[in-house]
Parts: structure tokens; C-alpha cells; sequence
């Protein structure tokens, strides 16, 4: 099974180059790791990415250094691990000295069964080991570690003494192998960099191209493979739903497409963009949407997973989706050597149904620039704060003309089969005073533009309700906001 030669997925293992051949191209790096390396210390507890008991750390080249990101190692493709580093619980300690991480999760007594652990040390290890935090010798504050924990359940500790231990984890020296300085050094680059292939990978069941141009080609040759991005949608059609896949063509290496460019203002986001650099991207320009990305799955789900995915699966509750449709987002898609742009709000036509032909996929997501005096919210309505499928997510953007509504985009998702715009909503409030009495009935109409269903997450009834009491929330902030932005200009001229 171990072997060296070129049709290998080959990846760095405690340093090794470890070559891995003739397993299933869905092989999840957990049941590698446990059922063909032995290396039993990462657990299985869901199999879907919602308890963090399997959490691995994968390190990538990243300009002259290595970042390390937590992922769910029970929903990745093992062959998506090819030319990247793994460190798994068992990677950590040296010889008898443990990692900073395992010295204060001991010190501070965070483990009781000890089922989860290996999971919490080993996002605490990705907090520990990101670079860009401690550039400015900043320390992770209490917020950054109980954020990069929101993928991890526990069951017996009540988290205190977990949160502790990642507040105190600076405090030891860290054995050689991983002092922040080494784990950038020459030795972990260059192990990376031997891994990289001229020729694109190519296993039974699973390609995955270097370029745009060859990804167009591979699908047009086979227009019925499965395109696999970060495999959080699709991980789980394997380890939940137990389905055989078609042979898998892996975005993950198209160089293109790993890009985020901004042109005039405009954001333009690749399809292999992740979650965690999609969504930061935006939010440094629509900081509004900053809740909504936090609470956007969890950072190892966010880690593995890619933006355009969500708008590609095409979930009627794709927490993405409506807040760029509020703001006007276009999709590029192609289709060998056809290119085509579509207003992303037309991309869906009915139930998980896109506007896709076989063969074709998405380039990219193209998001306007902010315009000055637009107001914007997304609001999630969900039962848990992290890591939870929304019964009702809202957007809206406002531009208003003195007290008067100029524009308005409201977009909903889990209100109907596709995630949608409230057309006759919006036209109520369209060159009316932006005042309560016409915001109510523009609630009124949303029950024209919406009939809802009920489901396990919630009831229609509640999906209705909570919709409006959205856009009424939308309507106090946003006055509140206006209202904030006349007392300072009226101080200023005074
Ligand atoms: P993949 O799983 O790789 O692909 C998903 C689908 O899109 C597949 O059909 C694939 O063929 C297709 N596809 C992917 N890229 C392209 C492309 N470029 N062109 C054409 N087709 C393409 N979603 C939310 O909206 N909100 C949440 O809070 C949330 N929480 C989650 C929590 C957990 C624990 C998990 C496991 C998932 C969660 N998700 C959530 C769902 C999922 O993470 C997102 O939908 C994610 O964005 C999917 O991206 P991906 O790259 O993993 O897609
Ligand atoms: Fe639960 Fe992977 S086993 S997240
Ligand atoms: Fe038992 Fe966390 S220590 S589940």
C-alpha cells in the first residue's frame, strides 16, 4: 500500500514523505490515519465535521513559510492531502516533552474521558502554530481561542479548563521541532516544496489539475465526474448517505483559482478560495457581515471548505448565498473553452437546481464594490450560536435618498427552495418614507413573496415571523444608525 511511485498521494508525516497508493480516492484521511497508519490518537466521534474529535492539522506552503490550518479529518479525501504536511495528535511531543499545548491542557486539567481531547489539542496546536497571530508577538486572547475551539464538542469538562489551557499555552517553551521559528524553517518548506509535481495528480477516480484550461478539459472529456472542492458538502454524501461517487476531479490544485483579486472596488473570489479567506475578504470590506461569517460552520469546516462551494451545492439554506445576492454578486462560470456571467440570484431554478450544464463549472464569484451610505445586515436565525444550519438567513442593502428608500435588495435563504430575493417586499418599500408604518407593510407583503415550510429546524409559521421580525430588527439598527450619523454631523457643524 506504501509506495513511492508517481501515482501516489504523497504528503509529509512527521517529517517523512509518506506515499499512499491503491485506496478508494474517498478514503477520509481519519480511516487512513486509523485503519491503514495505526495512528489511533485522532478519534471518530460524528463522521460529518460537527464534533471536532477527528481534527487534524494540515500545513500548505504559503509564500516563503507554512500555514497550519485545523481540519475534519472525517470528511477530507485522503488524495486532497497530496503535497501538503500532516500533523496528527501523535506528531506533537518529543520523545518525553510534550507540546505547549498538551503541558497546559494537563496542567489545567481539561480532560476527563479524554475522547475529545486529542481534537481540542490539535485546534489549539493550529491556534498555537499560526504564524500570522504572533507576528506582532501578539498572545491569543480568550475570543481567539474560544473561536478556534467553536468545532470542538466536549462532553464532560464544561470547557472552562479547555479555554484556560489555550489562555495559558503560551506560557511553555515548545519542544524544537515546533517553535513557531522551526515550523517555518528551511527543513518544513523544503519538504513541502520536493512534494510539488509537474505532471497533475492522477489516480483511479481522482484527477486533480494544475490549471484552469486542464480542469476545462477534464470535465468536457468526462462531463459526469463530481467536481470536489473542500469535500464539506460531498464528505459527508460518503460517510452519511454511504453514496459511491463518479470519479472525483479535485479543484484544490488549479492555481487560478486559489486566487482573490479586487478590481475597481469589485472583489473577485476563485472557487478554490476557502471559507476562512473568503469571508475575511469580504468582511474587511462589508464588515457587517462579520457575525455571519463567524458563524458560518466552524473554522476546521471553514478551513476545508470554499465559499463558491456553498453557492454551488446550492442549499436552500446556504448561509452565502443571500447576503450576495442582497449585494449583487455575479458567478463566471465555463464550460470548456466557453466563458458565461450570471447575476448569482439566476443561478438557482428549483430545488438544488442550478443553471450548470454537465461539464461546466464555476470560476469564480465576482462581489461589487461597497457603495458610501449603503446600509447592510445579514442575520442568521438558527438554534446553537456555532456550527449550526440556519432555519432563516436575511440580507439587506439599503441606500436611502434624504428619508426615502432609493434601492433596497432583501434576499432570504430557507424561506423556499432556492435561496431568493422578496421582490414584492422590496418594491413596498422602493421611493416610500423609510419609516415604521411602511416597513410594516413591507412585513405584510413578505408573506406574498415567501410560503415557507416546516421542517425539523422549524416551523413555517416561524420562518414567517421570524423573517419579518429580520427586516424590522434591520429597520431599528438601521435608524438608530441614521439617527447616530445626524447627531455627529449636527455636532460637527455646531
Ligand atoms: P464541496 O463539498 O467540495 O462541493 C459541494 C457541491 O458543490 C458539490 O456538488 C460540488 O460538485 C459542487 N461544486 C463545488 N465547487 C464547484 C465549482 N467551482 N463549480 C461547480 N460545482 C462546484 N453551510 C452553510 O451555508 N452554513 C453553515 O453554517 C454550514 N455549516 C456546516 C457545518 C458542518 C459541520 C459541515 C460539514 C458543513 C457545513 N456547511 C454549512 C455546508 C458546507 O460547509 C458549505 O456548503 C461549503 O461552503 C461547501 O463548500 P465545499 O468547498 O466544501 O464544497
Ligand atoms: Fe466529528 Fe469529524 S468525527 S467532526
Ligand atoms: Fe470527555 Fe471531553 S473529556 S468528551
Amino acid at each position: 500500500m506504501n509506495a513511492t511511485a508517481d501515482q501516489a498521494i504523497r504528503f509529509v508525516l512527521d517529517g517523512e514523505v509518506v506515499g499512499v497508493s491503491g485506496l478508494s480516492p474517498t478514503t477520509t484521511v481519519l480511516e487512513y490515519l486509523r485503519e491503514h497508519a495505526h495512528r489511533t490518537g485522532t478519534k471518530e466521534g460524528c463522521a460529518e465535521g460537527d464534533c471536532g474529535a477527528c481534527t487534524v492539522v494540515l500545513g500548505e506552503l504559503d509564500g516563503d513559510g507554512v500555514r497550519y490550518r485545523a481540519i475534519n479529518s472525517c470528511i477530507r479525501f485522503l488524495p486532497t492531502l497530496d503535497g501538503k504536511e500532516l500533523v496528527t495528535v501523535e506528531s506533537l511531543a518529543d520523545g518525553e516533552r510534550l507540546h505547549p499545548v498538551q503541558q497546559a491542557m494537563v496542567d489545567q486539567h481539561a480532560s476527563q474521558c479524554g475522547f475529545c481531547t486529542p481534537g481540542f489539542v490539535m485546534s489549539l496546536f493550529a491556534l498555537y502554530q499560526n504564524e500570522a497571530l504572533y507576528q506582532h508577538n501578539e498572545k491569543p486572547g480568550r475570543d481567539a481561542v474560544v473561536e478556534a475551539l467553536a468545532g470542538n464538542l466536549c462532553r464532560c469538562t464544561g470547557y472552562r479548563p479547555i479555554i484556560d489551557a489555550g489562555c495559558t499555552m503560551d506560557g511553555y517553551a515548545s519542544p524544537a521541532r515546533w517553535s513557531r521559528s522551526e515550523a517555518q524553517s528551511k527543513p518544513h518548506v523544503d519538504a513541502l516544496r520536493n512534494l510539488r509535481r509537474d505532471a497533475s495528480l492522477a489516480l483511479p477516480g481522482f484527477r486533480a489539475p494544475h490549471s484552469v484550461d486542464e480542469l476545462a478539459a477534464t470535465l468536457d472529456a468526462a462531463p459526469d465526474s463530481l467536481l470536489l472542492a473542500g469535500g464539506t458538502d460531498v464528505g459527508l454524501w460518503v460517510t452519511k448517505h454511504l453514496r459511491e461517487l463518479p470519479p472525483i476531479v479535485y479543484i484544490g490544485e488549479v492555481a487560478e483559482l486559489q486566487r482573490i483579486d479586487v478590481d475597481k472596488g469589485a472583489l473577485r473570489i476563485g472557487a478554490g478560495v476557502s471559507l476562512t479567506d473568503g469571508w475575511q475578504a469580504i468582511v474587511a470590506k462589508y464588515p457587517a457581515l462579520a457575525e455571519l461569517a463567524q458563524r458560518f460552520a466552524s473554522p476546521p469546516v471553514r478551513n476545508s471548505g470554499t465559499l463558491v462551494g456553498n453557492i454551488a451545492n446550492g442549499s436552500p439554506i446556504g448561509d452565502a448565498m443571500p447576503a450576495l445576492i442582497a449585494l449583487g454578486a455575479q458567478i463566471e462560470l465555463r464550460h470548456g473553452a466557453r466563458t458565461r456571467t450570471l447575476p448569482l440570484e439566476a443561478f438557482y431554478q428549483g430545488y438544488m437546481k442550478k443553471d450548470l450544464a454537465r461539464g461546466e463549472f464555476v470560476v469564480a464569484v465576482t462581489i461589487p464594490a461597497p457603495r458610501t451610505q449603503q446600509g447592510i445586515a445579514s442575520y442568521k436565525l438558527s438554534k446553537r450560536i456555532d456550527q449550526d444550519i440556519s432555519a432563516v438567513c436575511a440580507a439587506f442593502v439599503l441606500e436611502l435618498d434624504g428619508d426615502r428608500v432609493a434601492e433596497v435588495c432583501i434576499a432570504y435563504g430557507g424561506m423556499a427552495a432556492i435561496p431568493a430575493r422578496a421582490p414584492r417586499t422590496e418594491a413596498v418599500l422602493r421611493g416610500h418614507a423609510w419609516e415604521s408604518a411602511t416597513v410594516e407593510r413591507a412585513c405584510a407583503e413578505l408573506a406574498e413573496d415567501f410560503k415557507p415550510l416546516t421542517d425539523m429546524r422549524a416551523s413555517a409559521a416561524y420562518r414567517l415571523t421570524g423573517a419579518q421580525n429580520l427586516l424590522r430588527r434591520f429597520f431599528l439598527e438601521q435608524s438608530a444608525h441614521q439617527s447616530a450619523l445626524r447627531t455627529h454631523a449636527a455636532e460637527v457643524s455646531a
